[in-house]
């Protein structure tokens, strides 16, 4: 009997590609999202296309139309199923957005997640529980290191981070956005569960999550939004920081690859930054770039005064620690072949 795998927001960017990598490692797969991205973004944020490419191409995939605010139906589907491994990843992801909608953001990122590790405590509390968190929850504190400007780019001018934001770094004291305080309950509660309940937990908090299978719309999935606006000669708006704000990109293969580590040999209320590390950071302009050597298009953009609040002006993760306690892992694709992959799918996609 296969090892069953069980994905909440496995249409998502980070879900698909983690239902596809266990997939191919032999396990059955099942899969919960209720496309809830299309009402938090539009019908751009439509996420349907991917749970058919899912259900289509993965033998053994099942798809279940579940909301993960619904306590019962969590509760009842755990106790069904009984998965080996679970990953999350359902979640509003947008700190724009979660201004306007502040109950449906908490709901979903603060007490799905407790919805889901209750509902893991009480049916299979041996499985490792893979959760999904952010960067965010660190909040605009990074914003606070000294930072030396140039010619494309923030860079950290105090060499305590030469290597990036380690997992130490405070979650207190910043502006987080109401998304940033909702994954902060999230990611807290993943790691409680591990402490106090001993189960193999891990918060991962991640840096852009990105790939080519990203539904990206204006507030969130940068990159692939970003080449969305390059294919279709559309303007995009660059918000503050003169554009030398800094991400780094991780593809979300490289994600899967980690989360498949770690299940197979987990530790109890872990806590890792996942991101490209400094290899794999880009800042804005310098998107716009690669963006144009892969699609041959110029970019067409604005440029507004004003920052988005509580954005990151220079991030980029420290791996040291997962690769210290995950020696097998290490990042396969680099940010140019991301950006291509990125480009080739929403010129295949439309
Ligand atoms: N993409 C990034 O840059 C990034 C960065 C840091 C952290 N993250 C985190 O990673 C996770 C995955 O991000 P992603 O980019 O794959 O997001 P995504 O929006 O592409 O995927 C999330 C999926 O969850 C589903 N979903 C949302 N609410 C749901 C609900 N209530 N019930 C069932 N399904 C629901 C959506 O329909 C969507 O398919 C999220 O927790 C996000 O906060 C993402």
């Amino acid at each position: 009997m296969s090892k069953k795998l069980l994905v909440t927001g496995s249409s998502g960017l980070i879900g698909s590609e983690v239902c596809v990598y266990f997939a191919q490692q032999g396990f059955a797969v099942h899969g919960v999202d209720n496309n809830q991205r299309a009402v938090f973004f539009g019908p751009q944020g439509d996420t349907r296309w991917n749970q058919q490419r899912l259900a289509t191409s993965l033998k053994g995939f099942s798809h279940h139309e579940l909301d993960i605010r619904d306590r019962a139906g969590v509760l009842a589907l755990l106790k069904t199923v009984k998965p080996d491994v679970i990953v999350h990843t359902a979640a509003q992801p947008s700190h724009d957005r979660a201004a306007a909608i502040p109950y449906d953001d908490f709901d979903t990122n603060a007490v799905g997640t407790l919805n889901m590790l209750e509902a893991a405590r009480q049916a299979c509390k041996d499985s490792p529980f893979i959760h999904m968190s952010t960067n965010k929850v660190y909040g605009d504190a990074p914003n606070k290191i000294p930072l030396k400007e140039l010619e494309t780019r923030w860079d950290y001018a105090d060499p305590a981070y030469v290597n990036g934001i380690p997992e130490t770094f405070t979650i207190d004291q910043s502006t987080h956005s109401l998304f940033g305080a909702s994954k902060v309950a999230s990611d807290i509660l993943a790691q409680e569960y591990g402490r106090y309940f001993s189960m193999p937990t891990c918060a991962l908090r991640g840096g852009c999550l990105t790939g080519p299978n990203h539904s990206g719309v204006e507030l969130h999935g940068f990159l692939s939004y970003l080449v969305k606006c390059n294919l279709e000669g559309r303007e995009y708006k660059l918000f503050g920081y003169k554009g030398k704000q800094v991400r780094d990109n991780i593809h979300s293969l490289d994600v899967a690859r980690f989360m498949f580590e770690f299940a197979s040999a987990p530790r109890c209320g872990e806590v890792y930054n996942l991101g490209g590390g400094k290899d794999n950071s880009c800042s804005v302009l310098e998107a716009f770039k690669l963006a144009e050597k892969f699609s041959g298009k110029a970019m067409k953009y604005t440029y507004v005064e004003q920052n988005r609040t509580g954005d990151h002006i220079c991030y980029y993760s420290d791996l040291r620690k997962m690769r210290a306690h995950f020696p097998k892992w290490g990042l396969t694709k680099s940010l140019e072949q991301t950006i291509q992959e990125i480009v080739t799918a929403w010129q295949t996609r439309k």
